[in-house]
């Protein structure tokens, strides 16, 4: 019987996610430093801590949420690690003591939410604890309309002398859903990792921040605050909780 992929995945990959999968961008903990403004920062699936770890450098206070206890170990096993304060279970619930100035979800994260439900949930349990004036942030992609029509797929993600990694995709426009196996090749084995994201178009987020008593502030095609237009892969969007009922 096939595994379950929200329970095979982080475990699966957590010993290779750094290097094989996961990407740091300095900007975006430029960005998420000013927005936090002083007060505390909420991760939303904080795994290894990739971005996290640097943001607290900054003096930044970040709690954050996993479901996975592999890729908090690996965090844990980290300089800092040790000391973040994280919650353990399913961010579609925001189940976290306190407020804060700034909650955020990078690389997809949000997608891992597998239904517009659990999705739905989330922006109002955020908005439920963002701070009045607090800005909750999604970096995502913007689905491809070209390669998802094709129904299935293939794409190479990295290639390396030692190694070569491809996703193989199905794609289900009524559920808007992604299944994906990322398999890499190297010396001595292949490695599948299975992955399954239900995406939701910019405009249906606004609807949901909308729904959530929150509204859109900001949206940029990247983490250096370029613009976001038709060509743009993902966007970065920053909703805020009103200060005062308007
Ligand atoms: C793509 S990784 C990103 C990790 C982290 N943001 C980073 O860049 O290091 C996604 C993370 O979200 C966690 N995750 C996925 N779905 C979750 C859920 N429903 N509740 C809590 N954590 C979840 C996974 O365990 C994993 O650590």
């Amino acid at each position: 019987m096939e595994d379950k992929v929200e329970e095979t995945y982080d475990r699966r990959c957590a010993d290779v996610y750094d290097q094989w999968f996961g990407y740091f961008d300095e900007a975006a903990v430029d960005v998420l430093e000013e927005l936090a403004g002083g007060g505390r920062a909420l991760e939303l699936g904080i795994g290894t801590g990739l971005v996290a770890l640097p943001l607290a450098a900054r003096g930044v206070e970040v709690h954050g949420i996993d479901a996975s206890p592999e890729m908090v170990a690996a965090l844990r096993a980290k300089p800092g690690g040790e000391r973040l304060p994280v919650t353990m279970g399913d961010f579609a619930d925001v189940n976290v003591e306190g407020e804060f100035l700034l909650v955020y979800v990078v690389y997809n994260t949000l997608f891992a939410l597998q239904t517009q439900e659990e999705q739905v949930r989330c922006f109002r349990g955020v908005a439920a604890r963002l701070a009045p004036g607090g800005a909750f942030v999604v970096e995502a992609f913007v689905p491809d309309l070209a390669q998802l029509s094709a129904g299935r797929g293939v794409r190479l993600l990295h290639m390396t002398d030692e190694r070569v990694g491809i996703r193989v995709f199905e794609h289900d426009p009524v559920g808007q859903k992604l299944r994906s196996r990322h398999v890499v090749f190297k010396d001595g084995g292949t490695r599948v990792f299975p992955v399954e994201v239900r995406y939701a178009w910019p405009s249906e987020l606004d609807l949901m921040a909308r729904l959530a008593g929150l509204r859109l502030r900001a949206r940029w095609g990247d983490w250096r605050r370029g613009a976001f237009g038709a060509q743009s892969e993902k966007h970065v969007s920053v909703y805020e909780r009103p200060a005062r009922a308007s």
